[in-house]
């Protein structure tokens, strides 16, 4: 990785690049329509927007959309995350301070302790909060009463949350991954904030291989901006794109040395597969959850990876992208 240099503008924090408002927001047309809506409504009714439950791989917006509605109700907005959450007394105290219509923000929420999922069931429905005091048999239970809020969960793994937590969202949105056009129009928007000058077929080249996901776009906007400065004018031309990303090893579908190793690994240890998640983790020295969260799912949208019953299997499409013989 390229850092910057000492002499150079300060980097600027990626807090900066974040869309404030919706109409910032580039792509999911149908899920940002449909949220305009939600949010005028909640609006309209002076009520609490309801429970919305964000799921999609990492990187597409589920963060972003939240900071975005707390800013277009005008509320207030608490940020935690499912594995913060080590007791029920850790989100009774959020919960308790909570203001009217607030937003509370858990991030990665199917990796939430039963036992504290089990505190945001009346929480959701009644706005409600069963407190426990003492313990054994002079143990009581008092009901509180917390503001209205609104939840707002994410979620990489929808599979992985209990039907009842799912059942309480009253709006339950999925993003997609972006088209490559799509992505042009984030890193344009991202080079106008940080003072870099890029072309259209630049932005697109950078947008083709950005797997899908703006979190990528930037990343890469970011490192081909420092080659574009010490190996070019400081101008992003797709030229200098094709430049920056080959030095970067990500090749034109977008994947990276990862990518290509754990498919390489698959094809040339265990025949193409099938084989099991934690074998194939072992043997690309990754853990299991990024492999499944981070990897996986672009090589299957891409159609080089499929998952069966029996395991991985690498398709014909990873051969030949591979240049391996079948
Ligand atoms: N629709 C979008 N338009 C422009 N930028 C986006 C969009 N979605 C995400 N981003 C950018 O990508 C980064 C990652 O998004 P984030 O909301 O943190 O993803 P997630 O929470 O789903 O992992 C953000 O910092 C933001 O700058
Ligand atoms: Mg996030």
């Amino acid at each position: 990785m390229t850092g910057h240099s000492a002499d150079g503008p300060a980097p600027i924090p990626d807090e900066s690049i974040r869309p404030r408002s919706l109409t910032d927001f580039i792509g999911q047309d149908e899920l940002r329509a449909n949220l305009r809506v939600y949010l005028d409504a909640a609006r309209e009714r002076g009520k609490a927007l309801d429970h919305t439950l964000f799921y999609g791989n990492p990187g597409l917006g589920k963060t972003t959309l939240a900071q975005i509605m707390a800013s277009e109700l005008g509320v207030n907005i608490i940020c935690t995350s499912g594995p913060v959450l080590e007791r029920s007394g850790d989100l009774a105290a959020i919960l308790t301070n909570l203001g009217r219509h607030d937003i509370l923000f858990v991030d990665e929420i199917h990796r939430m302790p039963i036992v504290v999922e089990e505190v945001l069931y009346p929480a959701m429905e009644d706005f409600k909060l069963d407190l426990v005091l003492g313990q054994g048999p002079a143990a009581r239970t008092v009901k509180i009463d917390l503001e209205s809020f609104t939840l707002v969960g994410a979620t990489t793994r929808m599979g992985l949350l209990s039907s009842p937590l799912r059942d309480r969202f009253g709006i339950v949105a999925r993003l997609e991954y972006y088209n490559p056009a799509e992505l042009a129009r984030v890193v344009r928007r991202s080079a106008a904030i940080l003072n870099v000058e890029v072309t259209e077929d630049g932005a697109l080249e950078i947008g083709r291989r950005s797997r899908g996901t703006p979190r990528i776009a930037n990343r890469l906007l970011r490192r081909v901006r420092d080659f574009a400065l010490v190996h070019g004018n400081g101008r992003i031309t797709a030229e200098q794109a094709l430049h920056a990303l080959a030095r970067m090893d990500v090749d034109e579908n977008g994947l990276d040395q990862m990518d290509r190793k754990l498919l390489t690994v698959l094809i040339e240890h265990y025949d193409g597969g099938p084989v099991g998640i934690k074998t194939l983790a072992t043997a690309c020295s990754e853990d299991v959850r990024t492999l499944e969260d981070i990897y996986e799912p672009y090589l299957i949208q891409c159609g080089f990876l499929k998952r069966t019953p029996r395991g991985r299997m690498a398709t014909g499409k990873a051969y030949a992208h591979l240049k391996m013989l079948t």
